[in-house]
Order: structure tokens, then sequence, then C-alpha cells
């Protein structure tokens, strides 16, 4: 195939409309706030929380899991965090969590007093690698939380086996893999418990925030909503009042009434964003120096974005210039993912001065994370959801395909 003279250098742009927005929420998810207020000015009691449409909520959230128990929480962060305050871990235990993850992830394990020490990344993915969870265990290790990033399933039956080796507490955090499957299973359900998050820019929202604790264990599932919501003694009999020290962590019936309306829709966002990924993928299938991420064996993937790997060797450009060819062409993207937590100042300065910090000497672990770093300096992401139709999805493949040929070796 002839190569196009590239936007970047004078030719013409593959794409010159921007990318259509998501439309995530419409007239349903207006009537049901609209129905909340109704409710509340007729009967003269505002809502709240706990009440019909959360406890609904609920279980329709646990039904599309395929059943167990679901706790709405107000936010992905804290999802993660009452899943780990499930589990009652002893302060100055070690977490082991994923390298390359939003910091809700990795945070509430040191506001739990408890001691993230960072697994490395199959380069090959954002994924923590199996290999590197089990080089970090120590006899201190109690749990780790895996993400699931991009709405790709990380590496379970190689995370499940070492965790059993070692008794280890597995939360998975889906923060960006709701509807996403690994060898036919939900992620969500492979592990002890799971976080989902559902702010507003999630497969699926509950209005602006939110989280959701799933579990398919109820003595978990009672923990994670007496953490979530001060020790509330949820699941006993009878109530001997507040029996552990939490936050109020609640999600709210407004909140849910929108979350119930997202529900419906999941199943379709689902599907289309695994099929718009689907065609990227295939559309990329024989173009040299440019594919959609390497993925494991037997995953459903529900692309929260695209990841996109670059074989830099074959190419006679960096990744920078790549993605700014790219974004003449007109199509934008981050150029790197680079949230390795490890990094981060919070973590490496470690100015906060309470537990963990001051009692264990395993928090100085130093970042030296050549998987995770090979990961985001070969890897890009374009954002993409579940609106873009087969144009967009033409242009992305086209865009990609002609200036990897511009640029290849
Ligand atoms: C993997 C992961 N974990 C946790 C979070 C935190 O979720 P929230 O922003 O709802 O607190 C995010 C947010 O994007 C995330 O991507």
């Amino acid at each position: 195939m002839s190569v196009q003279k590239l936007a970047i250098e004078g030719g013409v742009a593959v794409r010159g409309t921007p990318f259509p927005t998501r439309h995530l929420f419409g007239d349903e998810e207006k009537q049901a706030a609209v129905r909340l207020f109704d409710e509340a000015i007729q009967s003269g009691n505002a809502f709240g929380y706990g009440g019909a449409d959360e406890q609904a909520f609920e279980k329709e959230f646990a039904a599309v899991m395929g059943g167990g128990f679901a706790d709405g929480v107000n936010g992905g962060t804290t999802a993660v965090f009452a899943a780990l305050g499930a589990l009652q871990l002893e302060a100055g235990s070690e977490v082991v969590v994923s390298p390359i993850t939003d910091p809700g992830g990795v945070m509430p394990v040191a506001m739990l007093n408890c001691v993230p020490v960072f697994a490395d990344a199959d380069p090959r993915t954002y994924h923590m690698s199996a290999a590197s969870l089990a080089s970090v265990v120590t006899p201190r290790t109690r749990a780790v939380v895996v993400a699931h990033i991009a709405g790709e399933p990380a590496d379970m039956d190689g995370i499940l086996a070492v965790a059993k080796q070692h008794h280890l507490k597995v939360v998975e955090d889906c923060a960006q893999s709701h509807g996403t499957r690994y060898k036919g299973q939900l992620t969500g359900t492979l592990g002890d418990i799971a976080a989902f998050s559902t702010m507003s820019g999630k497969h699926m929202a509950t209005a602006a925030q939110g989280g959701v604790v799933f579990t398919r264990h109820e003595e978990l599932h009672w923990k994670g909503r007496q953490f979530a919501d001060r020790g509330k003694p949820f699941g006993l009999t009878p109530p001997p009042g507040n029996v552990m020290a939490g936050l109020n962590l609640n999600l709210n019936d407004l909140s849910a009434a929108v979350g119930r309306v997202q529900l419906k829709k999941l199943p379709s966002i689902v599907q289309r964003r695994h099929d718009g990924g689907e065609a990227v993928k295939q559309g990329l299938a024989g173009v040299e120096g440019v594919a959609l991420g390497w993925q494991e064996p037997g995953s459903y993937c529900t692309y929260w974005f695209l990841r996109v790997a670059l074989d830099l060797p074959r190419l006679t450009v960096s990744k920078a210039c790549f993605c700014a060819a790219l974004a003449a062409e007109g199509i934008p993207s981050m150029v790197a993912y680079r949230h390795i937590q490890a990094e981060a100042p919070w973590f490496r300065e470690r100015k906060q001065r309470w537990c963990p910090w001051l009692f264990r000497d395993r928090v100085t672990q130093e970042p030296a994370f050549p998987g995770a770093i090979a990961a985001t300096d070969m890897q890009f992401n374009i954002p993409f959801h579940e609106n873009y139709g087969p144009v967009e999805i033409r242009d992305i493949v086209e865009a990609l395909s002609k200036v990897a040929r511009a640029y290849r070796r």
C-alpha cells in the first residue's frame, strides 16, 4: 500500500470532525431524579440513603453479577476502602497493589494503616504480573488488590494461584472493568471481594460519583457494610450497637435511582464497547508497528479506553512523535498512562506522618518497576466509548495505519 503524506507534514487529515460525545444520561435518568423529588415534595419527606431505590439498586447490581451481595458507596476509592475494611486487616499488614492504576486503588491501603507493596507489571499489559506478585509476598502479606485496567482482565489464574498458595485475600478493583470477563467469568466474581467505581466517566454511573462493593460471601458483605457506615451492626441480631470504627461512605437514593436506569443500559454499553474495540483490533491486524496491546487468553474486553502498543524498533520515530502525527490526523491520545503510583510524591515522600509510614521499614520500597516502565513507554491510550460508530472506528484504524506506514523502518 502506498504511503500517504501525513497531516503533520501538510497532507490531508484522516478526520476533520471531533469525536462524538457519550450522551450517557438521557431522559430516563432525568425522570428517575424527578420521581424522587416529586415523591419528596408530595410526602414532605426528603429522600435519603439506604431507602427503596438504594436497596433495589444493590439487588439489581448483584443480579447483574450473577448473584451475591452489593453495597452502594459514594466512590470507587471508597469502594476499595470498604472492600479492604471488610477484610479487617491488622495494622501493618502488607497489601500488594497494582503497579499502574489510579491512586484510588492504592491509597485506601495506607489509610487503613496497612503497607502498600507494589508488584511490577507484565510489560505487554498495564496489569500486575503473577510472577511479580509472588516475588513481593512476605510473611506479613495478607491481601492483594488487583486492578483490571482499561476494561481488560488481569491474569487471574496466575494471581489466584499465588494468592491461594500464600493465603491472601483477593480484592478485585473493577473501576474500569464493568462487564469484562476472564475465561467466561465476570471480573469482580473471581476474587473474595470487588470494588467498582460508578462515577460518570465509567461504563455506568450513579449520577456524578459513586461506587459498589460486591462479594459473593455474605459475611464479607456485612463486614463491608458495617465498615462503610460507621460500624452499624448490619447483619447482626440482636443489634449490639456500633461494632467497628468506620466512616460514612454511603451512596444515596438519588444516585441509586439514576444507577438503576444505568444498569438497564449497561449490557448495551458493554456490548458496544466490546464490539468497537474488537473492530479496531481486527482492523489493525497485519499493520506493522502498531496494534492493540496483548491481552490475556480468554479475555472479553469492554475497552474503557483503547490501549495501543507500538513496536518501536520497527518505527523511525518516538512514541511522542507518533502521537503528535496521530493528533494531526484528528485522533487525540493520551501519550503516557504513567499512573505508576510508586513514583508519586504521596508514596515516595511519605510526608503524612501517620502509620504505616511510621512503623514499617518495608515502606522504603524503591521504585524499580521495569515492567511497568516498559509498559507505559511502549503503549499509549486512545479515548474510547460506546458511541463510537463504524466511522470513528474506521478513522482510528486508518489514522494508526497511515502513521505506522509513514514511519516504518
Ligand atoms: C482502577 C481504578 N481504581 C479506583 C478508582 C477510583 O474511583 P473513583 O474515582 O470513583 O473514586 C479509579 C478511578 O478512575 C480507577 O480507575
